[in-house]
């Protein structure tokens, strides 16, 4: 696990959309994994400037979205479609018939489930897989004490996760119960994992992903287990690490490792 710890969020998020870049140069074609929520909207405006600016295209791209609350269709306000478009889709050149995000409204959304972890399987798995991180330590939806080994399910929301997301919602009771989300054992098959976290809220979660016990009570410590992971962080979001001087030995500033 590479651990990258920049001096504020601004860093961390070009060191993201930097990896990013370099993976779209290198392959054109690549099949993206990607995240919805406030740590991802810097990244996607970095993306956009970048095509703008014609550093990347993503015309021979493909993505598929981490997640999906159930029961609401691609046109609704609360939507991670909305969200996906108003962000990143309509402002790149990613033909939209290769975007794809499970289908919320679904009238069998177990069935949808399953069809999306069939077409992330024929799509060769994800090559490049972006993620945020909860402040319990899910990655897409699976919340504590999902399996670690999942594929693609329908997951109940824990009430922090809701209380986190309600800013689209007047009430916090409006705000789905269920998400169909990738699985654990999905985001795990992906070649190369990314994973961006910034500010205090996330630096418990932070240090049981890096340092923590393997536990389904922190989904995202599964990533000790990947063979090609970076995790890009703030200061602030590094204060719990107790290895900390040994990761700032390795890559100074966040950036490249000194061999
Ligand atoms: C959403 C997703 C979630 C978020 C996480 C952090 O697609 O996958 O795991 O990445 O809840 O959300 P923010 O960035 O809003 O703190």
């Amino acid at each position: 696990m590479k651990v990258l710890i920049h001096s504020d969020a601004a860093q961390a998020v070009s060191c993201v959309t930097g990896l990013m870049l370099d993976r779209m140069q290198r392959q054109p074609a690549s099949v993206l994994g990607l995240a919805t929520g406030a740590t991802m909207e810097a990244v996607y405006e970095q993306l956009i400037a970048a095509q703008v600016a014609g550093q990347i295209s993503f015309s021979r791209a493909t993505s598929f979205n981490l997640d999906e609350y159930v029961g609401l269709s691609p046109t609704h306000p609360g939507s991670y479609w909305r969200y996906m478009q108003h962000h990143l889709f309509d402002h790149i050149d990613m033909p939209v018939e290769r975007a794809h995000l499970p289908r919320g409204d679904a009238a069998d959304p177990a069935a949808e489930a399953a069809r999306y972890e069939a077409a992330i399987v024929a799509a060769g798995d994800i090559g490049f897989q972006l993620l945020g991180l909860g402040s319990n330590g899910h990655i897409g939806f699976n919340e504590p004490t999902s399996s670690l080994a999942s594929l693609t399910r329908i997951k109940t929301l824990t009430r922090s996760t809701r209380e986190a997301n309600s800013r689209y919602y007047d009430r916090l009771e409006d705000v789905p119960r269920l998400a169909i989300t990738m699985g654990i054992g999905t985001i795990m098959r992906a070649q190369e994992v990314v994973l961006l976290a910034y500010g205090a809220a996330k630096a418990k979660a932070v240090a049981a992903l890096i340092e923590g016990p393997l536990s389904a009570a922190c989904p995202a410590s599964i990533l000790q287990m990947h063979r090609n992971v970076t995790v890009v962080i703030d200061e602030a979001a590094a204060a719990m690490l107790t290895l900390r001087a040994y990761y700032d030995e390795v890559h100074p500033k966040g950036g490249a490792a000194l061999l």
